[in-house]
């Protein structure tokens, strides 16, 4: 067995830094049970999210879209094998970098990225940027998409940015600007436009939501 190093224990998975047989530097990501939930339902919804990520990630990579290649799924331990990406993520990289064109430039190659994945109907499900890796080509790298679902539906993609946007004002201190041209960068087919007027649905939902506590 090869040397496996902790990289994060999440609340549904372990995810270790490890390499393959051939040599290749992976991630294994091994979803665990979880005591509080009926044994049938937890191996039902392990087994689904196992399968969805890798379901997922394969169809953003036919699509040209940068995600870690899918090595390997191992259904008897639940672990998803892929391609380790060096980099920081983009939490990091915003948090350490101070020059604003730069910053700029990659919100909206985020916008861009993510038009593409919502035309072909992946709904990644947890945006975030802990979510994205910069590689060490400076290509924006998706990740986590165990949460991801595949759907046409105007209403799942507005949620899909608005799951980002509370995302970067959660972690990011005055964002807006960065989140603003997220979404400029999306904004470039009549069926983003739908989505995004969609989205103003989904902020006065939340609003309300906040407000009743
Ligand atoms: N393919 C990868 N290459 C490099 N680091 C990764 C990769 N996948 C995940 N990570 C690192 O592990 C962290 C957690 O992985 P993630 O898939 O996001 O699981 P979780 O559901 O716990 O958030 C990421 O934020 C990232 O730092
Ligand atoms: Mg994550």
């Amino acid at each position: 067995m090869a040397e496996q190093v902790l990289i994060r224990q999440g609340a549904e998975a372990r995810v270790y830094k490890t390499t393959m047989p051939d040599g290749r530097v992976a991630v294994a990501k091994q979803r665990f049970s979880k005591s509080y939930r009926h044994p049938d339902l937890d191996a039902k919804l392990t087994r689904g999210r196992l399968n969805q990520e890798a379901r997922s990630l394969k169809r953003c990579k036919e699509h040209g879209i940068c995600v870690p290649e899918v090595i390997r799924v191992d259904k008897s331990s639940a672990t998803l094998f892929i391609e380790f990406i060096h980099g920081p993520t983009l939490k990091e990289w915003i948090v350490a970098n101070g020059n604003p064109d730069q910053e700029n430039e990659l919100m909206a190659t985020v916008g861009r990225i993510l038009h593409q994945m919502h035309s072909f109907d992946v709904i990644h499900g947890d945006l975030t940027t802990s979510n994205m890796i910069l590689d060490s080509s400076n290509q924006l790298v998706l990740i986590d998409f165990g949460l991801s679902q595949i759907s046409s539906s105007a209403e799942d993609k507005a949620v899909d940015l608005y799951v980002l946007e509370r995302a970067f004002i959660s972690t990011h201190p005055n964002s807006e600007r960065l989140f603003a041209t997220v979404l400029e960068a999306y904004s470039v087919s009549e069926a983003a436009r739908l989505i995004l007027r969609r989205l103003e649905d989904v902020r006065q939902r939340g609003r309300k939501r906040d407000m009743s506590g």
